[in-house]
């Protein structure tokens, strides 16, 4: 609550010790005002209707004239240096206000920002990415498509008999929905899939050969599945396929558009390439392609680094094309494989863990 507010008891006859007190009174109570109402209270103690600057006005009037004047005019002094007091102390408190508000929210400059983290683009990505444009440069449409197959797309297709060991329930994810030939459906545990729907959709313009319109060139970059999981091995992993296609795309060939790759990717000339004799059902011969770096860590290692081979002709006419016409090869390698030599990366799990002291190296 505040104070009652006490009229001075000065009546008219104020001396000028009366008034000089008055003054100095003002002053002390105005500095001890906290804030904006106490400081209004006071004002009221001494300026208000009935404070004592007032009341020693009102009391003039029962005075003689000649004392009223030099009476009336002291006082007004007095009025006047309290009402500076109330001013001055008016304008301190609001500076100290607003010094109070501004250190609250004071901001320090010298702290480090908070920043905004941005994303990146995952190695296997940065890989994908760059396989595509290398090919593309050489003349390599890029395809997509389903990862989830019919057994025919995956298996048959590709001349891959019935009691074949890839199409095993230990290697093979398979839905729980049947195709139209009443087969499971499975999660593709290969691109080469993508070489039969491809080939499928452009079989057509292949038979009218159209002069420039006779080759298939394409890789289909993509995810694939498979049952095994340790420091080389994912259940899901990413796989490019190639194939080129044509009437006179030989083993050769093969051999130069990989190589070309292999330069590209690893930006080095100082490697070596060989094919080593393999088995796949779907091309004939078929070699795996083995590369080794002449130069780096990893120098004088052969390292194998894809599956390949002249396109088998029991899959060409799958493709629903003449296999005595059209004849060409087909690679699939992985994509991981590919990161994991280029970064020099030895665990594959790590790809997969999401942990961004790994990921952060990559930006
Ligand atoms: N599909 C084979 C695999 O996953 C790789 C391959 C593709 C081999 C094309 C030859 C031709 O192992």
């Amino acid at each position: 609550m505040a104070d009652l507010i006490a009229p001075y008891p000065m009546a008219a006859d104020s001396s000028s010790q009366d008034l000089d007190a008055l003054v100095a009174e003002a002053r002390a109570r105005f500095a001890a005002a906290a804030d904006g109402t106490a400081l209004e209270n006071e004002k009221a103690r001494f300026l208000g209707k009935t404070g004592a600057i007032t009341e020693l006005l009102k009391g003039l009037g029962k005075l003689d004239p000649v004392v009223k004047k030099s009476e009336g005019a002291r006082i007004n002094v007095a009025k006047a240096a309290i009402e500076a007091l109330l001013t001055a102390r008016r304008e301190a408190l609001a500076n100290a206000q607003l010094e109070a508000k501004l250190s609250a929210e004071a901001i320090d400059v010298t702290l480090p920002g908070r920043g905004l983290s941005t994303g990146g683009i995952h190695p296997v990505m940065r890989t994908w990415r760059r396989i595509e444009e290398i090919f593309r440069s050489i003349g390599f449409d890029v395809a997509d498509g389903p990862e989830i197959e019919t057994d025919w797309m995956s298996f048959t297709a590709l001349n891959n008999p019935e009691n074949h060991p890839a199409r095993s329930m230990q290697d093979t994810f398979y839905v729980d929905i049947n195709d139209a030939e009443g087969r499971p459906l499975n999660l593709r545990p290969h691109t080469s899939p993508m070489q039969v729907r491809y080939a499928r959709m452009h079989a057509e313009r292949m038979r009218a050969g159209t002069s420039g319109m006779t080759d298939i060139k394409v890789i289909a970059p993509g995810r694939t599945y498979r049952i095994d999981s340790d420091a080389t091995h994912s259940p899901m992993f990413h796989q490019v396929e190639g194939l080129w296609l044509g009437e006179n795309i030989s083993f050769a060939d093969l051999k130069g558009v990989y190589t070309a790759f292999l330069n590209a990717f690893f930006e080095t000339d100082a490697l070596s390439v060989r094919f080593r004799p393999s088995y796949f059902p779907f091309t004939e011969p078929s070699a795996e392609i083995d590369m080794r770096f002449e130069t780096g860590p990893l120098a004088g290692r052969w390292l194998e680094i894809s599956g390949s081979g002249q396109v088998h002709p029991s899959v060409v006419a799958n493709f629903g094309l003449d296999p005595q016409r059209h004849i060409g090869f087909a690679f699939g390698s992985g994509i991981e494989r590919l990161a994991m030599l280029r970064y020099g990366i030895d665990d594959l799990r790590l790809f997969y863990e999401g942990d961004l002291r790994f990921l952060e190296q990559f930006q």
